[in-house]
């Protein structure tokens, strides 16, 4: 079955900027989803590093005025993705990543930028070009939050017209909340600022107004689907979750498994498969020699590639030092993140020279060592809606040891006695969430190293498993079928005659010049994490 077209709006996109999942998750779903035969189209601010990966950008619309200055929107190829790209240097020609000043500080009108983007998503649903009209909008995150709040105070206008969309929610903690002020600035009517609008405890909520008026809310794990429609995991929203929760649905994310490949890797100092693994310990004494750690290839090496916040339990990490050095381990911490966190990993290193050793900063070829040559990896999240590097740390051949929350719950099946005796067990789990709970998960991890035969069992289950986006892009891809059932979507859209553009009040576009109809075949650190139990106030 061929189509729909989807328009995918996202704050960052892998290869091209990233600052944590949501980069691969948007990087990796279009080419997923193409082999489905969905069509995907990523709509991205032109932040520098966006503009400079850019093929044979063609410029085809421009904006008179979008959020106070001028922009327009190029369609380009970067790699394998088909993007529409909003060039509005106002916005987002910064250093920095896309949502931080280069000093950490958020910059003050991202309510504004990010706003742009979820408009321009709107009214590209709307028929602002020529020759593209995707069938479903897929918004992901609060940045794109706000698409279908336009589209539903335009819908007036609009009619059947506007697309479904889909709010994609990969992290609750990240909300999206702006001063009631810049409701004007940003273009919506008075009338918006209501319950049952995009109004949020007074403020202006855009992760709230996206799963207020998108036709299907999905997140990225079923039991973090299941979790945020709780008082506590909800972070605010969880009434409002379980009031859609007809319209909630949990799909697993994957990884790109051409990127995280052992066998192929060019980042790794021995590429391997599950046929020769134990070329993996050339790896670890790559990773040993990197930090400055002893090389000792007896000693259990575990790993953490990772925000270092507090939603990561990197505290409980580091209250745990003592005894993952005890049992005779080593870590190696390549993350960013929370100075008083980069500070006590610093901190830890010196306490324990040859044992600790840490990266501070963001490296992807160090990422890709670590999973090749680190023994175990680890994510103690309090919460974690899906989590990648378990799934990359399974596909390398290293040990995941995880809470069990969200997405690590659903992915990571625990190396209890039963479940290594019928090779099932593919990590070591832990729960709650405590120190003395990690603890004892490295003692575990560290006993089962110890045992050569239940540890070759393990590695090669994980090794065995499948975390590439096969299954999960099917759900999507049915999901967005099911959306379209029953509308007066012509598909494939763009053999339809083309139809004037809309515009919202306001906008003053005229475009560029008409576009060929050529139609070329075929995702702080996010601001505003939220304390877990913090937000109902
Ligand atoms: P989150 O999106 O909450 O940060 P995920 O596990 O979903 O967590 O995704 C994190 C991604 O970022 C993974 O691809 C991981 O390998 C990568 N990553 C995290 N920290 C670093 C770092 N310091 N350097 C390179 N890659 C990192
Ligand atoms: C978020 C989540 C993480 C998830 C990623 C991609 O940043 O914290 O658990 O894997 O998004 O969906």
């Amino acid at each position: 079955m061929s189509g729909p077209d989807v328009l995918s709006v996202t704050a960052e996109i892998f290869p091209l900027i990233k600052t944590g999942g949501l980069a691969d998750v948007a990087g990796a779903l279009p080419l997923a989803l193409a082999k489905q035969g969905v069509r995907v189209t990523s709509l991205v601010p032109g932040y520098p590093a966006v503009m400079a990966a850019l093929e044979g950008a063609e410029r085809i619309h421009r904006f008179n005025s979008l959020m106070g200055g001028r922009a327009s929107l190029l369609r380009a190829r970067a790699g394998a993705l088909d993007l529409l790209v909003i060039d509005a240097p106002h916005l987002y020609d910064r250093p920095g990543n896309p949502y931080l000043q280069p000093s950490g500080k958020e910059w003050a009108d991202n309510g504004v930028r990010f706003a742009a983007l979820a408009k321009v998503a709107a009214e590209i649903g709307m028929g602002l070009l020529a020759d593209y009209r995707p069938d479903v909008i897929q918004a992901h995150d609060w940045h794109a939050g706000l698409t279908p709040a336009y589209l539903r105070y335009a819908r007036k206008d609009a009619g059947r017209r506007a697309p479904p969309v889909v709010l994609s929610i990969h992290n609750l903690a990240f909300q999206g909340r702006f001063p009631a002020r810049l409701l004007a600035k940003i273009g919506l009517p008075q009338e918006a600022f209501a319950i049952d609008g995009v109004e949020y405890y007074g403020d202006i909520g855009y992760l709230k107004a996206g799963i207020q008026f998108a036709d299907q809310v999905t997140t990225v794990s079923p039991s973090y689907a299941a979790e945020i429609t709780t008082e506590e995991g909800g972070m605010g929203l969880g009434g409002l979750l379980k009031s859609r929760a007809r319209h909630l649905v949990g799909i697993l994310n994957g990884i790109d498994t051409e990127v995280w490949n052992p066998a192929t890797d060019p980042d790794i100092k021995a590429q391997y498969t599950a046929e020769n693994v134990e070329l993996r310990a050339i790896n670890k004494l790559a990773v040993q020699s990197h930090f400055g750690l002893r090389p000792d290839s007896e000693a259990p090496l575990f790993g953490i590639l990772s925000r270092l916040t507090d939603q990561k339990g990197v505290d409980l990490l580091l209250d745990a030092l003592p005894v993952l050095c005890a049992e005779g381990a080593q870590l190696v911490v390549c993350g960013q993140g929370e100075a008083r966190y980069e500070a006590a990993f610093a901190e830890a290193a010196r306490t324990y020279p040859g044992l600790v050793g840490r990266f501070v900063g963001y490296r992807e070829d160090l990422a890709h060592l670590i999973q090749a040559g680190a023994d175990a990896i680890l994510a103690p999240s309090r919460f974690e809606p899906c989590g990648l590097t378990q799934l990359c740390a399974m596909r390398y051949g290293a040990i995941p040891v995880v809470s069990r929350t969200g997405g690590l719950s659903d992915t990571i099946i625990d190396a209890n006695s039963a479940a290594i005796a019928r090779s099932a067990a593919t990590g070591v789990q832990f729960a709650p969430p405590t120190r003395d709970m990690l603890e004892d998960a490295i003692r575990r991890t560290c006993a089962l190293y110890r045992d050569p035969i239940g540890w070759r069992r393990v590695q090669l289950n994980a090794m065995a498993s499948d975390s590439s986006w096969r299954v999960s892009a099917g759900e999507y891809a049915a999901m967005f079928r099911r959306l379209l059932v029953g509308r007066d979507v012509v598909m494939p859209a763009n053999d339809a005659a083309p139809e004037e553009p809309r515009s919202f009040a306001g906008y003053g576009e005229e475009p560029a010049r008409r576009p060929s109809r050529r139609r070329s075949p075929s995702r702080p650190l996010p601001t505003q994490e939220i304390p877990r139990a913090a937000e109902s106030a």
